[in-house]
């Protein structure tokens, strides 16, 4: 993979260029009340639908979605369906010492898997992919790159003097995650439970997710998906479907969704950047996503798949040169984007549903089921992994492998508390 285009995925101008015309193909023209006048859809759009939370999904022709806007991409030929599905599963034998110790341990092992709200109001008809329309765009125009793209370091902070971690904090952002490393990775998965943390500003979020990464500390590629809850991206503080991938260490590249031409989206019933339906709520219900990220072997390309069988689209290999030949590291848990974070005061920005770890009532961030597909090319737990917290008093882990069926990670906190100043 050469260099040039690919270490720098857009280029400022490219971007801008790129974002002027994707723009331009998806902001088009008013939905009217019965939602499907061919005359006022966005070029390319099949069908649109107007779902009850405001957002409008537009179904385009598969062949026109904005990823094939991307220079890289302009010959691709689409992968329509994964031409291999690792789904064979082994799990390290339980020992029958293990017991249940927790209350409602069986609740939280049964999570419910969520869907998205527009699906109430229709559904994209095949050879369509569902694309959530941009509607905020005064706060496109006014931040049109800063909107995508993770904001740039400008030195590097402080390095954590915790000999077991290999990892530091990186600029304005604040994780708490399970970690493995020691082999390449060419898949990753975990359930992920489901909530809508507040987010105090505007230029902040909380994500809760998987994520691949290889590559230099501050350099590296990674692809991730999870919900998030970012309000300059998507222009209000709902809990989102994501996907996101980076080339540089999110210095200068870094992209939700479909905002910049890069994901190839395949399925017709799951659109990126949609609100999450239902929500967990403390005492109700627990509603989880479940994401599995995986290269497919004789592609290369890199496919996301929701609730064990929507394979929803891929990151074509093309876009990416270390990542292709699998990754390095693969974390499961929190980030918090800030302006405001190893300082006081903090940001008041939560992590999971804003509570510490609770592994008794799983009221917290919570996330099970995590796999890691290694060369041996059975999905499986890792044989290593290790927990990791950039300000534990903000936002901490907790993870459990002993008396449990499976082990569990718990994450979180309220960020701006008594013990976070
Ligand atoms: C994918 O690769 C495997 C071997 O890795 C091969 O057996 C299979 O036929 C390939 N499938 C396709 C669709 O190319
Ligand atoms: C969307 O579906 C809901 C539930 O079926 C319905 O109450 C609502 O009126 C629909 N909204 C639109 C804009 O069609
Ligand atoms: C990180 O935050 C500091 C203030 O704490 C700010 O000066 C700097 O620009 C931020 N860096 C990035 C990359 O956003």
């Amino acid at each position: 993979m050469g260099n040039g285009f690919c270490s720098h995925v857009l280029g400022f101008n490219g971007m801008v260029i790129i974002l002027f015309v994707l723009i331009s193909v998806v902001s088009g023209n008013k939905i009217s009340e019965g939602g499907t006048k061919e005359n006022h859809l966005p070029r390319h759009a099949v069908k649109s639908i107007q779902s009850e939370d405001g957002d409008i999904i537009d179904c385009i022709d598969i062949y026109k979605q904005p990823a094939f806007a991307h220079p890289a991409l302009r010959d691709h030929k689409i992968q329509m369906a994964p031409s291999y599905e690792p789904t064979v599963e082994t799990m390290a034998a339980t020992s029958p010492a293990k017991t249940k110790t927790f209350k409602n341990r069986y609740e939280q092992s049964s999570m419910i898997v969520a869907s998205q709200i527009w699906k109430k109001n229709g559904s994209c008809p095949d050879g369509t992919v569902p694309v959530r329309r941009f509607q905020n765009k005064g706060q496109l125009e006014s931040n049109s790159l800063e909107a995508y793209v993770r904001n740039k370091p400008t030195h590097p902070v402080k390095q954590l003097n915790d000999d077991e971690n290999p990892n530091s904090q990186l600029p304005n952002r604040s994780k708490a995650i399970l970690l493995t490393l020691g082999y390449i990775y060419s898949g990753a998965k975990a359930d992920i439970k489901v909530w809508d943390p507040s987010v105090e500003s505007d230029d902040e979020y909380s994500t809760s997710r998987v994520s691949l990464q290889s590559g230099p500390y501050y350099d590296f590629e990674s692809i991730e998906s999870g919900w998030a809850v970012n309000p300059r991206v998507y222009g209000d503080k709902k809990t989102r479907l994501y996907v996101y991938w980076t080339v540089d260490g999110s210095k200068a590249t870094g992209c939700f969704d479909l905002t910049c031409p890069g994901f190839v989206q395949t399925s017709n019933e799951i659109a990126l950047g949609a609100a999450i339906y239902p929500i967990s709520v403390a005492n109700g219900l627990p509603y989880q996503i479940n994401i599995y990220i995986f290269k497919d072997p004789n592609t290369s390309n890199w496919w996301m798949q929701y609730g064990e069988k929507i394979n929803v689209g891929y990151w074509p290999h093309n876009l990416f040169s270390l990542i292709i030949s699998g990754a390095e590291s693969v974390e499961w848990g929190g980030e918090v984007y800030s302006l405001k974070l190893g300082q006081s005061p903090h940001t008041a920005t939560k992590m999971g549903n804003g509570e510490y770890p609770d592994p008794i009532f799983g009221d917290s961030g919570y996330m099970k089921r995590m796999r890691v597909l290694d060369n041996s090319r059975i999905l499986k737990f890792p044989e290593w992994v290790s927990t990791y917290a950039d300000e534990y008093n903000c936002y901490d882990v907790y993870y459990i492998s002993d008396y449990v069926e499976d082990p569990e990670f718990y994450y979180g906190g309220p960020g701006r508390s008594y013990k976070c100043p």
